[in-house]
């Protein structure tokens, strides 16, 4: 599926002028309507606050560039393994991300902009949780052997 890009970005970058109150509102909506992830996150949220947010900015501002986005996605799934963000997580973060850009796009959130907002999403969101899939596949451990421990030498 192609991902309406120049909406992405444009939106993007619209958004981000808006500066902080966006990230306190992504939150905020959230942590009500889903207060079930609220324990996952800090209590201060302060500093950690728009570092989400500007990851996915991030992705918006970059979302043709596929070199950069997809190891970046990777390595993001990956390290959110030690905070257990699972599959059903990233569905929770990204209706509030949506929700979050309707509210402030207000009239410039067309069916277009959602379906552009959706594919890149899930899109971004399928990179991370494969990423964190395939760090923990069972084939990666190698079993023990003696040979990793070595009985003693009879004298
Ligand atoms: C595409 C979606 C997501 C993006 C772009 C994103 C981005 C980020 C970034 C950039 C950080 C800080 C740096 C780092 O540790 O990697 C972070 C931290 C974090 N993220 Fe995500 N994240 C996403 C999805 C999720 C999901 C689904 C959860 C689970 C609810 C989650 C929970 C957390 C937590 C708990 C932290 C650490 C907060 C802290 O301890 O201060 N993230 N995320």
């Amino acid at each position: 599926m192609s991902i309406n890009t120049s909406l992405i970005k444009e939106s993007g970058k619209a958004v981000q002028d808006l500066g902080v109150q966006v990230a306190e509102y992504f939150y905020d909506n959230m942590f009500k309507n889903f207060p079930e992830v609220r324990a996952m996150f800090p209590g201060d949220m302060s500093e950690q606050r728009v570092r989400l947010f500007n990851s996915v900015l991030l992705i918006a501002g970059n979302i043709d560039n596929t070199d950069m986005l997809v190891p970046y996605l990777q390595e993001l799934g990956v390290g959110h393994i030690k905070y257990d963000a699972r599959p059903e997580h990233y569905t929770i973060v990204g209706k509030s991300l949506l929700q979050t850009l309707k509210h402030f796009l207000g009239p410039a959130w067309t069916k277009e902009m959602a379906e552009a907002w959706i594919a890149a999403y899930n899109l971004a969101s399928t990179i991370c949780i494969k990423a964190a899939y395939e760090a923990m596949a069972p084939g990666r451990f190698q079993p023990l052997t003696l040979e990793d421990v070595p009985p003693a030498q009879a004298v």
